[in-house]
């Protein structure tokens, strides 16, 4: 069981590390602790797929711009005079310069500052000092990365062919979010988090509540059932099946009433764009994340009428998750900066009218997640040191750790495939 590549050096030793992975168990050390599987995560994971990288309210007007670094590549993300969402890598085409350093900003056009090459928002070079009259500027535009906008979120491909799933699963995601108004909303608030821990721990953890005693706070919006079905629900927690029943036919009956899409999908390891989608009642008041169930948020978002909408929640494959609720989102990104430490960024989003200390308070919007996260941050760096001791060994997922064991069923299918090419 026990792997013994410690420092994996050529792509046979890749080979047969994604090869010896035994199903049902945790990944062997070195996919958390190796620089060379790192380097690997990146070229066959977040450079081959689609990765969520921002949400379009953190763009509302033209010239606004994030950068997304991943692993040495760093894109920059901006509305074009059009208004449309644009990506582009970070890189002049002169002599290669990083064209911006900071992680969001706006601006007119985009000036490297070595030369001051001077580009569009729309990635056409402008302007360049000192050329030869044979110089063609329309051969020297920024290079474009794929960029697509599901329901306002926004994902981007570095692969020159992206996964050609991703069509069918943005048109099957985007009638849950519309109701959302998600491209409209308003970013009340983004935070990130460095953990101390490889990235797919902290994926890993945040594919199962098995954990979830160490959440106070979020457990106090959830039903504690994660991983039972009607079949498998201990006696003890029989009357509190019931009361999710109830509240799950209550939901139901409100998404009908809106017109709104009912079944959710759970397609995390069959597919390479994997994704799940479903809509689950809340525990106590059952409005939104706040320790008494109660709305955050007097706003609703996009075209919702009830403030009672329970928690609309999407994972995706490899680095993201969100919660919408009938009063604000919360989206979560994850972005490997190095074998041993990650980047999650969490950002809220409320509806674009409303306004601070009159609508919600920050604090509040904010305090379950906050408190969640740093939990959380706490046993991703716990595991990275484990894995890291010699002692470590791959250990059994429990019955209720499905979504993990999918996620790392998808991460070794994924690089299998991309090993093999
Ligand atoms: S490297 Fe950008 S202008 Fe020279
Ligand atoms: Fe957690």
């Amino acid at each position: 069981m026990t792997m013994q590549l410690e420092r994996p050096a050529g792509r046979d030793d890749l080979v047969g590390l994604v090869n010896g992975r035994v199903p049902g168990y945790s990944l062997a050390a070195p996919f958390y602790t190796s620089q060379e599987v790192f380097d690997l995560d990146v070229r066959g994971i977040f450079a081959e797929h689609w990765i969520f990288a921002a949400a379009e309210a953190e763009l509302p007007e033209p010239g606004d711009f994030v950068t997304v670094g991943v692993g040495r590549y760093s894109v920059v993300v901006v509305r074009d005079d059009d208004e449309e969402v644009r990506a582009f890598h970070n890189v002049c085409r002169h002599r290669g310069s990083r064209l911006l350093d900071e992680p969001r900003g706006s601006v007119g056009n985009l000036v490297c500052p070595y030369h001051h090459w001077t580009y569009g928002v729309d990635g056409r070079l402008m302007h360049a000092d000192n050329q030869p009259a044979t110089f063609d500027r329309s051969c020297f535009s920024l290079k474009p990365v794929h960029v697509r906008s599901v329901g306002g979120l926004v994902f981007l491909c570095l692969a020159d062919k992206p996964p050609a799933d991703f069509d069918e699963v943005a048109a099957r995601i985007e009638p849950f979010l519309a109701p959302y108004g998600l491209r409209q909303a308003k970013v009340a608030h983004q935070v990130d988090i460095v953990e101390t821990g490889n990235w797919k721990l902290v994926m890993e953890n945040n594919r199962e509540c098995y954990h979830c005693d160490g959440h106070p706070e979020l457990l106090s919006a959830y039903f504690p059932l994660f991983g039972y079905s009607a079949e498998d629900v201990p006696p003890r927690l029989k009357p509190v099946y019931q009361r999710y029943g109830t509240a799950a036919a209550a939901l139901q009956s409100a998404c009908v009433r809106q017109g709104f899409p009912i079944e959710g999908a759970r397609e995390l390891d069959t597919r390479a764009t994997g994704f799940q989608l479903s809509h689950a009642p809340l525990d106590g008041a059952g409005k939104s994340f706040n320790t008494n169930g109660e709305s955050v948020c007097s706003r609703l978002m996009g075209s919702l009428t009830t403030d009672r909408f329970g928690d609309l929640s999407l994972h995706m494959q490899p680095n993201s998750w969100f919660h919408m609720l009938a009063d604000h989102a919360v989206l979560f990104s994850v972005l490997p900066l190095a074998p041993d430490r990650t980047l999650l960024r969490t950002t809220w989003l409320v509806h674009p009218d409303a306004m601070e200390g009159v609508d919600y308070d920050l604090a509040t919007l904010t305090a379950v997640w906050q408190a969640t996260n740093q939990q959380d941050g706490t046993l991703v760096a716990r595991t990275q040191k484990g894995v890291e001791d010699p002692g470590y060994q791959p250990g059994p997922y429990s019955t209720v750790e499905g979504d993990v064991e999918a996620f790392v069923t998808w991460y070794v299918s994924r690089l299998a495939a991309h090993l093999s090419r």
